[in-house]
């Protein structure tokens, strides 16, 4: 039997958090954090009038919309390690004073901690501010994050048919940010959340299991000595066709897509990628979260397509990200740690019998690739901007998982 996702995300990820000297790292206090023992905590949802706020919406179901959005006011949803350690931050202040009610909502840490699941009857989850560092960043929730996140999710949901049906996501169907407080600042710093729908679009009507990535080789917090999961799932099969074919080329394949037709860069890691399971345990498709992805503002000129309804978030005018994304995220972090756990059960198998389907599955399918991408893998260097997001770095390497 496969463990449910929300045991999944908080308890099978022990040993993967490797990929680089931050990734271990997290200011969250240890009750919120995923592998707390505690099994759930509360989030305040402040009633808010709708004026004071800044509502965007791509087709959200009518059960969140519902619950969220009323006419005069909305719930505005802070994380509580932010309204115990940040009670001098005007938007903390300016909610606190406007709210008359609140609503207690329960929650369950997700593997990004600051993504929690809701304790309702339909699946979903909310993505708080948490100006926090996990891993490298912090994991700030501003206005220009949210509004960008809904607008990806609805271009992709009207452009679904350009991608493979082995494809779905999580649609970002409400984000709510507090109105900016203090417009002589260069870029705004109000912030609020996102409501994910938690049911993999398109939605499919049978059971499905969801499976992080990281958990096919991640250890048990509590049994550490389990087998991982990528046995159980290869089974019988070869194991290099059954990895190929079912999980890196239809993640290489919707990579292409969604470049090819947005310019965004999906960013398919150990925690960003699901796995959806019938009930014999065949992947039926491969499930893609988080969309505050990188916007190649070139592919999208050479498509000609319009980008008035994106703001100036993660525009990008450069290659470099794309090998962070594709290289590093995706080759890197994820594809490596399924190989080396792989190739600890059939040691007579090499690195280039999955590298190398993979640079020719990429070539194939995405031709003109030299036109975007670098020749070298680029990386985060360990400098700054000016508001603390790290710079990248060429890293001078030959990609392994591409041309
Ligand atoms: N095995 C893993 N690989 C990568 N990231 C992981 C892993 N386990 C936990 N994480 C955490 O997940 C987060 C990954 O960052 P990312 O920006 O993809 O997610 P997010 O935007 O915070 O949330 P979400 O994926 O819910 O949208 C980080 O907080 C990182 O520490
Ligand atoms: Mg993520």
């Amino acid at each position: 039997m496969i463990p449910s996702l929300q045991y999944l995300d908080r308890y099978r990820n022990e040993g993967t958090r490797t990929y680089s000297k931050h990734s271990a790292y997290t200011e969250a206090k240890e009750l919120y954090r995923p592998n707390a023992s505690q099994k759930n905590f509360i989030v305040n949802a402040f009633a808010i009038p709708r004026q004071d706020l800044l509502i965007y919406t791509a087709n959200p179901p009518q059960e969140l919309s519902v619950s969220y959005l009323g006419k005069e006011k909305a719930l505005f949803c802070i994380h509580p390690q932010v309204l115990e350690e940040y009670t001098t931050d005007p938007y903390v202040q300016a909610v606190i004073k406007t709210s008359k009610s609140r609503r207690k909502i329960e929650v369950i840490p997700s593997s990004s901690t600051r993504t929690l699941y809701v304790k309702s009857a339909f699946p979903h989850a909310i993505k708080l501010h948490f100006p926090f560092r996990v891993s490298r960043y912090n994991r700030k929730m501003r206005d220009e994050v949210i509004e960008q996140a809904v607008n990806v999710s609805r271009d992709m949901e009207y452009g679904i048919d350009n991608f493979d049906p082995t494809f779905a996501y999580l649609r970002e169907v409400i984000g709510i940010s507090y109105a900016n407080l203090n417009t002589s600042s260069s870029r705004g710093e109000n912030w609020g959340y996102l409501i994910r729908d938690m049911r993999p679009f398109p939605v499919c009507r049978e059971k499905r299991a969801l499976i992080p990535g990281f958990a096919l080789y991640g250890k048990d917090f509590f049994t550490a000595e389990q087998a991982p999961l990528l046995y159980s799932l290869i089974d019988a099969a070869d194991p290099v066709e059954f990895i190929l074919g079912r999980i890196m080329l239809p993640i290489i394949h919707h990579w292409v897509q969604c470049f090819s037709t947005f310019g965004y860069m999906l960013e398919p890691h150990g925690q960003n990628v699901l796995l959806e399971l019938d009930d014999e345990q065949n992947i039926t498709r491969i499930v893609h979260r988080d969309l505050s992805v990188g916007i190649d503002m070139r592919r999208r000129q050479d498509l000609q397509i319009s980008s008035t309804h994106l703001n100036q978030y993660n525009r990008m005018d450069y290659g470099q990200f794309l090998s962070i994304a594709y290289d590093m995220f995706m080759g890197s972090h994820f594809f490596d740690r399924i190989v080396a756990c792989c190739r600890e059960k059939f040691p007579g198998l090499t690195d280039e019998d999955f590298r190398k389907p993979c640079r020719q599955t990429f070539e194939k399918i995405f031709p003109e690739h030299r036109k975007y991408f670098p020749a070298t893998i680029h990386y985060f260097s360990e400098q700054r901007d000016r508001y603390n997001k790290p710079l990248y770095k060429d890293t001078g390497k030959k990609p392994q998982w591409r041309p």
